[in-house]
């Protein structure tokens, strides 16, 4: 069941989750001081970038002397591979963890104990936030291995002291099963995966409704407030927005809780925020829309030093804490589809989607070429027991194509496919195939 908004009861949390701005900024401003100290004696990349930035680490009096500094982005990191950006002596890294890129060798990040530490408590407090206590049984389905994902939530949900499942991705049929068996209360999942568990649900004939999960903790890739609604209404309980990265920890970096659902609460005591200009690099005034970048501010193995995420937000004030908050992530710089000229993310189109009660929440967008023109295809699948044929898919097709022209500026082809025709994720979705090299 959704539940109503809840009384906060302000001993559940870290104290410094409820200080004042003021007691906040000044252990971020101590605690910048050492993180770019630290990177600046141990990591010889660092320590090039600084240099030909003409800035030091002694040079920063305030938090926002740090907009002098040099810009990293995943290509620097990458540059470093494997180990080259770790800060300790490879034998003080209890582990390592890596993300995939859609080209060439993977990012590799490392963790010393206690930065191991320090990521279990962000995803406990995390895990709190969204409504999670100790004795909570955790389902947890994001994957096992060098993905952040399973073992991040994995090792929060322990420290809050909850009793914790690990799943991993993968063969539905047994995730229904467990989360029924065991009577999961809290499920960590992809928002894509959890639509084809409550998919599973209903081949089994089961009601999802009816499930014991109470709460989802959602993320690794972009959903809209529309996504929100489709899961919160399948399972009947509240799904929350977790967000992170590999790069600055993994799961646990910000996230939703449950008394307001307004937006992910950045844990800047561990992550110092800015938002910048994409083409310029220019730091954004709060509220203003541009790309998260991150600064640790306690790693210890990989510090990172105004990190470029491509993911693009916006700072809000705090609310039921006082650390402030990111507007949900709904789309990254380089999702950005340009079509005919016209910008637009799969998430706009997402939201067009799921407005229409016939169409169901399983789409990729495909890209091809005409002559020269690049050409967007909605493939999406009717509701299940909806399925459509003949005059029907022409006018479901025909609203799909008017709404994205009106909200989102661009032309697409719209086709239906039958129910199971879009292949389900496990992890994070694959939204767009791009079939404009294809030959
Ligand atoms: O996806 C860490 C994670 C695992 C977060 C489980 C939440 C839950 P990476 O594989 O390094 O790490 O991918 C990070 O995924 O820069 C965003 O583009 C995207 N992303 C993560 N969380 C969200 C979210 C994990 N809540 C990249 N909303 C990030 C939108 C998200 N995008």
């Amino acid at each position: 069941m959704t539940s109503m908004p809840q009384p906060l009861d302000r001993r559940d949390l870290d104290p410094i989750e409820i200080a004042s701005r003021d007691e906040i900024e000044a252990l971020q401003l101590q605690r910048l001081k050492w993180s770019l100290h630290h990177a600046y004696a141990n990591v010889p990349y660092y320590k090039a970038a600084f240099d030909a930035a003409g800035v030091h680490p002694d040079d920063v009096k305030d938090l926002s002397d740090l907009a002098r500094f040099p810009l990293t982005t995943k290509a620097d990191l990458r540059a470093n591979y494997p180990f080259g950006m770790f800060a300790v002596p490879r034998e003080e890294v209890v582990r390592v963890h890596a993300s995939s890129g859609t080209t060439g060798k993977p990012t590799v990040v490392g963790y010393t104990r206690k930065d191991i530490d320090l990521w279990a408590d962000l995803m406990a407090r995390s895990t709190r936030a969204a409504g999670g206590r100790p004795g909570d049984v955790v389902h947890v389905s994001y994957g096992y291995g060098l993905f952040t994902g399973g073992l991040g939530a994995h090792y929060g949900a322990e420290r809050l002291g909850c009793t914790v499942v690990p799943v991993s991705g993968g063969m539905t049929e047994r995730q229904v099963q467990l989360i029924e068996d065991f009577g999961a209360t809290i499920i960590m999942v992809t928002p894509s995966y959890m639509l084809a568990i409550a998919d599973e649900y209903k081949r089994q004939g089961l009601d999802s409704r009816k499930s014991p999960l109470r709460v989802g903790m959602h993320g690794a890739e972009p959903w809209t407030e529309a996504m929100r609604v489709e899961i919160e209404e399948a399972f009947d309980m509240d799904a929350l927005d977790l967000y992170g990265l590999s790069e600055v920890i993994g799961p646990g970096v910000a996230c939703e809780c449950i008394e307001t659902k307004d937006g992910l609460h950045l844990w800047e005591d561990h992550f110092y925020p800015e938002v910048v200009d994409p083409e310029t690099g220019a730091v954004l005034r709060d509220g203003e829309m541009g790309e998260l970048v991150f600064t640790s501010l306690t790693k210890e193995a990989f510090p990172v030093i105004r990190y470029r995420t491509r993911d693009l937000t916006r700072l809000l004030p705090g609310t039921a804490r006082s650390m402030r908050r990111i507007e949900k992530v709904t789309g990254r710089s380089d999702d950005m589809l340009i079509v005919r000229g016209v910008n637009v993310f799969p998430s706009q189109i997402e939201e067009q989607i799921l407005r229409d009660a016939r169409l169901s929440p399983h789409y990729v967008l495909e890209l091809s070429r005409d002559g020269r023109l690049d050409v967007l295809t909605v493939v999406v699948e009717p509701r299940p027991g909806r399925p459509l044929g003949g005059d029907a898919s022409e006018a479901v097709a025909a609203s799909l194509a008017e709404h994205v022209k009106a909200f989102a500026g661009v032309h697409v082809e719209v086709r239906l496919v039958p129910e199971g025709g879009i292949a389900r994720s496990m992890g994070k979705a694959k939204r767009i195939v791009d079939l404009r090299d294809a030959g």
